[in-house]
């Protein structure tokens, strides 16, 4: 690290530890605002910045944003997903974009077996109805649900937080169906999945949970035709990305009843517009893309982070590099 410490910013309220490590060997400036830094502000700023730990869900890496920045070495965005940053723009100049893989497997995971149950078994119409004084008598007909247990599941994306769904659906006895570009015999053998095209498994699963990154291949990848093979006892789940569904398509089969349900952590746009269609229905759960918001998984986040920032702008390689072809030219131009 050359002796002028770098300069960074942080464009969130992150938790700790990984601001203060920052600030242990950088001049870091902190954005304490209750909402994301606004565009024009963060683009004012870039040009004196060698390095960014970003929320991976505000800011935008883009092409104006790295013409903006001459001296940017490292981004590194706070979450597994880095669908905010331009890559190959990045790439192009050798700035490293860096994620934080396998911080929150478990706690999405988690997220999305809360997710499975809630709108499954109606949770949010029977609080209501306790807190609204409907419970005179038992309510037996009024919440009747969906069981989880021996249920099928279909898993769209067996990463590494869509095999941590896997393994808790086993302790459901659930039969696990999963699609993907390309099969996993290891995966099928230790957990017992079995591997579908898409259609098929859209067609006989109960549950359904996504799990893919929002790519270019995979925005609008549940559309009308995909949610017209669904059972009208079928209940979707997207713990993932808004984009990877079609949300006036899906909005318009929950309306008209062709599908029991749907629990959306994440939504397109986020946050959620208040007057949005998904806000009023009885058999969707939205929530704010909170899916990674447990503490100590928050930490580790943060941690690493941190020291994906402090390992680029230190001229070592990052821990969680998403572009490597930006660190093999940064190493041959050096
Ligand atoms: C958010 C996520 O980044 O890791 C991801 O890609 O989507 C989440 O963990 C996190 O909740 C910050 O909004």
């Amino acid at each position: 690290m050359t002796t002028q410490r770098p300069r960074v910013l942080i464009t969130w309220p992150f938790p700790e530890p990984g601001p203060r490590m920052v600030e242990e060997v950088c001049d870091a400036t902190r954005w304490s605002g209750k909402l994301p830094m606004p565009r024009a502000e963060f683009l004012r700023m870039l040009p004196d910045l060698d390095g960014l730990m970003v929320m991976n869900v505000a800011e935008k890496l883009d092409r104006e944003a790295f013409e903006a920045a001459p001296r940017l070495r490292v981004v590194s965005d706070f979450g597994v997903g880095y669908d905010n940053v331009d890559v190959p723009a990045a790439t192009e100049r050798g700035i490293l974009v860096c994620n934080t893989p396998g911080a929150m497997v478990e706690c999405v995971a988690d997220h999305t077996f809360a997710l499975l149950l809630a709108v499954g078994r109606r949770l949010p119409k029977g609080q209501a109805d306790v807190r609204e004084g409907r419970w005179r008598t038992w309510l037996i007909e009024s919440i009747v649900g969906q069981e989880l247990y021996g249920a099928t599941l279909g898993i769209i994306g067996l990463g590494n937080i869509g095999a941590a769904v896997a393994r808790r659906a086993r302790g459901f006895s659930m039969r696990i169906l999963y699609t993907g570009r390309t099969r996993k015999p290891e995966a099928e053998a230790a957990l017992g999945v079995e591997w579908m095209p898409m259609d098929d498994l859209l067609r006989q699963s109960d549950y359904i949970s996504i799990h893919t990154p929002l790519t270019q291949e995979t925005r609008g990848l549940i559309g009308r035709r995909e949610l017209a093979l669904l059972k009208p006892t079928a209940i979707l789940v997207n713990t993932a990305r808004g984009g990877v569904v079609d949300q006036q398509a899906l909005i318009d089969v929950l309306r008209e009843g062709k599908i029991y349900g749907a629990g959306l952590d994440v939504t397109d746009p986020e946050p959620l517009p208040t007057d949005s269609p998904l806000l009023t229905l009885e058999n969707t759960i939205v929530l704010p893309h909170n899916g990674s918001a447990g503490a100590n998984t928050r930490a580790r986040m943060s941690q690493l982070a941190a020291t994906n920032l402090i390992e680029g702008l230190s001229g070592r390689r990052p821990p969680h590099l998403v572009n490597p072809a930006a660190w093999e030219q940064r190493q041959g131009a050096s």
